[in-house]
């Protein structure tokens, strides 16, 4: 299994074949010639889905146990049907069945199954770090699905594979990330990555959702949800995460629909070929209109099949990729 090709219109990045680190915690630790690796590597995993039988042996031997301490259909599902088209063995702990409702701490939960040799943990846990601390304690290769407000690296890698199918490159693209900013794990790992990458990054919301420390990614922010997506290559809307909001960051939520909601007439000051992205799980009518979310500009659904081929990528990769299949 080779990359497919380099990353058009990106500067080329140094060659490299293999990802530095044990584990994948965030976009923050990638190069950007680690990202391209990815992406290159999604490509040839994409092709395996048109396949009569979609299996590959590349993961044959290696047991892989997914960790879901937050609710997901996405992140969950699609790391499964990766898993098993690579032939790994997969396990998914049901939290709620298991020693975790009796007490038992996440760092003893992961001991207990790193106990039982697995070769990778995939994890969403609710608090930020949570990757770290289990990359410190366990010799399996961690893969983080999600962890609190900090990282969804696999989310960015995905998004990224989308807008490159797409627009055919990543550097110099206006994206234009309309949402609750403040507790998205999703914009943590996508300013990453495309600024990184050369994208031109624009974030909107209202100001209570401005995270504080944006700053340091040079992206431009703004409130004024026309000023961001005027001439933008890309929309992505981030989910409004009431979930974790403790007080009233805004007036209600048909206020926010009309202030930042995504209508057609808002996605017409985008460039006409502008695609509409959303990581989900959406709010309709919140940050998005039905209109926008099922219309022809939004590539949605192709964001959540392009999650199987980049998880694909990123479990046979951080096996050892072609060097594992080589030793085998
Ligand atoms: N985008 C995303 O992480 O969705 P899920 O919560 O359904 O996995």
């Amino acid at each position: 299994m080779t990359p497919a090709s380099t990353t058009p219109g990106v500067a080329a990045p140094p060659e490299t074949t293999t990802l530095r680190g044990k584990d994948l915690l965030g976009i923050a630790d990638l190069s950007p010639a680690e990202i391209s690796l990815v992406l290159d590597t999604a490509e040839a995993m994409k092709e395996i889905a048109s396949r009569p039988i979609k299996k590959v042996p590349a993961l044959r031997g290696k047991t892989v146990v997914n960790l879901f301490f937050e609710p997901s259909t996405r992140t969950r599902t699609s790391f499964e049907i990766a898993e098993k088209r690579l032939s790994a063995d997969t396990l998914n702990l049901a939290i709620a069945s298991s020693s975790v409702a009796k007490g038992e701490t996440l760092a003893d939960t992961a001991l207990t199954l790193e106990a039982m040799r697995p070769d990778m943990i995939v994890l969403r846990h609710s608090s930020s770090g949570a990757g770290h601390l289990l990359s410190r304690i366990c010799r399996s290769a961690i893969i983080n699905a999600g962890d609190g407000m900090h990282e969804h690296p696999t989310q960015a890698l995905l998004d990224a594979f989308t807008i490159r199918e797409r627009k055919g490159r990543i550097a110099g693209l206006k994206v234009a990330i309309v949402g609750d900013l403040l507790h998205s794990r999703v914009l943590r790992s996508n300013l990453h990555l495309l600024t990184k990458l050369g994208a031109e990054a624009w974030i909107c919301g209202p100001p209570t959702l401005i995270p504080p420390d944006v700053a340091r990614f040079g992206v431009r922010a703004t409130s004024r949800v026309e000023e961001a997506v005027d001439g933008a290559d890309v929309i992505m809307l981030l989910r409004i995460q009431l979930e974790r909001m403790q007080g009233a960051y805004f007036p209600s939520l048909r206020e926010y629909f009309n202030v930042f909601g995504m209508t057609r007439a808002r996605v017409r000051l985008a460039k006409p070929d502008a695609i509409v992205m959303h990581p989900g799980p959406m709010n309709r009518g919140v940050e998005i209109a039905s209109e926008v979310a099922d219309g022809p500009d939004s590539v949605i659904l192709e964001q959540v099949a392009n999650g199987v081929a980049v998880r694909m990528a990123v479990l046979y990769l951080l096996a050892g990729g072609a060097e594992h299949e080589e030793a085998a």
